[in-house]
Order: C-alpha cells, then structure tokens, then sequence
C-alpha cells in the first residue's frame, strides 16, 4: 500500500507512514481547530518536500484569506503557484451552479496528487438550501424521480449529494482531504453525521482549551487499509512551522 506523506512528522508516525493513497480523508473539528491549516500543511508539504502537485478548494475562506493565513506560517502560496505546484479555487457556494462539474474540471486541469476540500459543511448546507429553495438543484443530483413518494427529507438529499460528491472524487487519482465542522458536544463525527461513514478516514481535532495553555489533541478515529494510533495525540499550532504533533505523547484516555 503506497502512503502519501502529509509531511507532518507526528502524522504521519500516527499513520504508519502517511495516508493510503487515494483515500478519502475527512478531518473533522470545531471552530479554530486548525482543519484549513492542517489542509494548508498538506499541499504546502506535498508540493516542497514532494513534488506533488496541490489543488485548494475553498467554499469559506477567500483566496485572500487563504494567502494571509499560509503566510502566518510563513508559506509563500503565490510562489507555489508560479511553479504550477499549488491552485488555490473559491467558489463562493450560495449561487454557484453544477458545483461537481466544477471541481470535477479544476481537477482535469490541473491534475493535482493531492486535492483538498475545505469545507464539506459549507457546500452540503448550501446545496440543501438550494435544493429546497427549487427542485432543480434537487434533480441535479438525480434522485427526484426515484425517491419519490419518500419525502426529500434533509437527510435523505444530503446523504444524496455527499454520494454524488464521493463518486466524482473516487475518479481523481489523488489523495484528498475534505473538512467538517464539528461541535465538542456532537455525537456523530462530522457536521451532516453521514460523511464519516462514507469516507475512508476520519481525523478528529479537539480544542479544550482547559488546564493550562493549548489543550490540542487529535485523534485518527478511522483509516482503511491501515492500521494507525488510534489514542488522543497532543498538537500544538506555532507560526514557525504551523501544525506539530506530538505523537510520542499519545494518551489513552477517553475524552468523551
Ligand atoms: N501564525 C499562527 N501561529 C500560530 N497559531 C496560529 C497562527 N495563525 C492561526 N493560528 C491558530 O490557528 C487557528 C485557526 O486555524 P484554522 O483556520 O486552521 O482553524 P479551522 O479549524 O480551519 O477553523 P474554522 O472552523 O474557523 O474554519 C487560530 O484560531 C489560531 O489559534
Ligand atoms: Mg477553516
């Protein structure tokens, strides 16, 4: 099994190696969690330490943004993309129309190895609104005709367009990161509560912010075809050299 290294060195000890390539990885956490830097690292590592080419998908930070928080940490995203190693696509979700189509053709032209989503939240939510705004949003998806009678419940849709989303990555030869928005009190492990299911892996970043400085862990709660850490890892954020995991001090506690 080839592993894609994330280049963060704690990571990818808690991985065995790194992420198996082509796996869909899901990491999910609350606000301020460090999910888009973790994603940042990921391109930024692939395309210096690796070679490989990194498509940034965004549907919350403006590409602006994005450039202000990578350079925080001191990466240079223009400059990736001047060496053809980095693209970086917005799509503002609230009124963007064939949505997958897009992706699907910044992939083709691009063809990156390493391809991130960032945020899954925001484009099933916004995709739900639109599908009940109007049906055609709801029909893009195909599943009109053949649900009913069943009522387009919310779920129904979402675990819809996430399958839609899915098929259309597992066609990418790359290996990709999405995100999720996930509340410390949630039960599930990602915003919509089905992606975790239909991922390969599921990465969760936790934030206590309790007794002392930065309570930071994360925890691989799920990889196929790998066996992995599977305990509470502490992690730090430093604007030296962004995310840090600190593998070695692995805890086996349960936290929730
Ligand atoms: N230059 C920096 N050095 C150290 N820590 C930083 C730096 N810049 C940001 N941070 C930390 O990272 C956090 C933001 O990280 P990030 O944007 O990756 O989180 P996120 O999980 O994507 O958040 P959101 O839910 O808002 O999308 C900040 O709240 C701050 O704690
Ligand atoms: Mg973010």
């Amino acid at each position: 099994m080839d592993r894609v290294k994330t280049g963060i060195e704690g990571l990818d000890k808690a991985l065995n190696g790194g992420i198996p390539y082509r796996n869909v990885v899901l990491v999910s956490g609350g606000a301020g969690t460090g999910k888009s830097t973790l994603c940042l690292q990921y391109l930024v590592n692939g395309a210096k330490l690796y070679g490989e080419k990194g498509l940034y998908i965004s549907t919350e930070q403006s590409r602006e943004e994005l450039l202000k928080a990578a350079e925080g940490f001191g990466w240079d995203l223009e400059e990736l993309e001047r060496q053809k190693l980095l693209r970086i696509a917005y799509f503002d979700v609230v009124g963007t129309d064939h949505f997958l189509e897009k992706i699907y053709k910044q992939y083709t032209d691009f063809n990156p190895r390493r391809v991130v989503l960032d945020s899954l939240t925001t484009f099933t939510d916004s995709l739900l609104v639109s599908s009940a705004r109007d049906d055609t949003a709801f029909s893009m998806v195909q599943v009109a005709e053949t649900v009913s009678p069943i009522p387009k419940t919310e779920k129904i849709v979402a675990k819809t367009l996430l399958y839609q989303l899915m098929k259309k990555l597992r066609l990418f030869d790359a290996t990709i990161i999405l995100t999720s928005e996930l509340l410390e009190e949630s039960k599930g492990l990602s915003a919509d509560e089905i992606s975790e299911f239909i991922c390969d892996g599921v990465i969760e970043m936790h934030y206590l912010g309790i007794s002392g400085a930065d309570s930071r862990t994360l925890r691989v709660r799920k990889m196929r075809y790998c066996n992995h850490n599977k305990s509470y890892i502490p992690y730090e954020m430093t604007s030296q050299k962004g995310i840090i995991v600190h593998e070695e001090e692995s805890m086996d506690v349960l936290m929730k």
